[in-house]
């Protein structure tokens, strides 16, 4: 009996209006390989660059980068699961956005008994993102208990996942975010101090918070809007991590700005890089499954949409009308 899969992909980049839900065989998987039957999807803002093509790849695209479920068959090779598994994963290739589908093994994990599956889905590629970038992604010299950090976009899905992180590592988490509801809800997960850049100038605002100092860090998945503006809320020797671009690409930066900021750092960080490994996606995630089981960090999902409303889900992720995390039920 060939298995069939209803998959949501696009024949041209473009709007929400071209994500098309399709019946598509699935097959058995083959070396490296396994196949997984999704109980959820996560939703990213890195798959409305994918749609629009911001972010290239080859057409026709089914789209998605996270879910999690249940191992249906294990090719030849896979050591680490086994069917019957219940497994969560965040990667490359895109192809999440369906009920089943054939994926490489290195980037799958046991999900543990204690997370539930829409948790999985959520927060693994958001999850994995902020332990790259709070625990591996430092300024000169490390981040310290009582440091201070900015980050932009602090009440969406990777953003409350950060707020609470960086409360459990002791460090004062000033927040960004686009309304008062949201800086609101970025101090009651953590945050130390919240900004709504949309009425005020966050820069004079973190200068007034650190006592004219700056911070050690900023990481900014905002991008154009922010990005210049983010590098005059550092300290000398900090570290901008620009890890994301949701209001646009970031435009060629002269590097002398560098030097004239005060020796600053800047990296433009993926999670692609820090999870190219089996060993190293098992470690991280083990990280992450530690924060979420004791308590330190829990999944806040505030949005859940069939798999046919998926247009709707990326209109409301790219409006800023969301919060926390989205997830896709197939
Ligand atoms: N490099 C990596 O490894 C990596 C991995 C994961 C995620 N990311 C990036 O991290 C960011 C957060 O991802 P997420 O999936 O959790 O999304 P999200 O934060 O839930 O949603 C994006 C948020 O960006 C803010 N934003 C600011 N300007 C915007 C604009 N012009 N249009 C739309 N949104 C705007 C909005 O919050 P406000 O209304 O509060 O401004 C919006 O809610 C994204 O930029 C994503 O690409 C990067």
């Amino acid at each position: 009996m060939t298995l069939s899969s209803r998959t949501v992909r696009i024949d041209a980049f473009g709007g929400p209006e071209n994500l098309k839900l399709v019946e598509l065989p699935v097959g058995e998987p083959g070396p490296g390989e396994i196949r997984i039957r999704h109980h959820a999807v996560g939703l990213n803002f890195i798959d409305v660059y994918q749609r629009t093509g911001l972010y290239p790849n080859a057409l026709p695209l089914a789209l998605g980068m996270e879910g999690a479920g249940v191992v249906e068959a294990v090719g030849e090779g896979v050591g680490h699961l086994a069917v019957g598994d219940r497994a969560a994963y965040a990667s490359m290739p895109p192809g999440s956005y369906c009920e089943r589908r054939v994926m490489p093994a290195r980037c799958v994990v046991r999900l543990p008994e204690a997370i539930p599956f829409e948790t999985g889905a959520a927060m693994m590629l958001k999850g994995l993102t902020v332990q790259y970038l709070l625990r591996q992604t430092q300024p000169q010299g490390g981040l310290q208990a009582g440091d201070a950090i900015l980050f932009h976009a602090a009440a969406g899905g990777v953003g409350l996942i950060a707020c609470q992180w960086a409360r459990a590592m002791g460090l004062q988490l000033i927040a960004t975010a686009g309304s008062d509801a949201k800086c609101q809800l970025a101090l009651e997960h953590g945050a130390s101090h919240a900004i709504n850049y949309r009425t005020e100038d966050f820069v004079a605002r973190v200068k007034a918070i650190t006592s004219g100092r700056g911070v050690k860090a900023v990481y900014d998945s905002v991008g154009a809007d922010t990005f210049m503006r983010s590098l005059d809320c550092l300290q000398p020797f900090g570290l901008l991590a620009s890890y994301g671009n949701a209001s646009g690409k970031v435009s060629p930066v002269d590097i002398g700005l560098l030097a004239a900021k005060g020796s600053l750092y800047v990296t433009r960080p993926t999670l692609f890089t820090h999870i190219a490994t089996l060993e190293r996606t098992q470690a991280m995630a083990d990280d992450l499954f530690s924060m979420v089981t004791t308590g330190a960090v829990s999944v806040r999902i505030d949005q859940r949409y069939p798999l046919d409303q998926v247009a709707q889900a990326h209109r409301d992720l790219e409006a800023r009308a969301t919060t926390g995390c989205s997830v896709l039920l197939p």
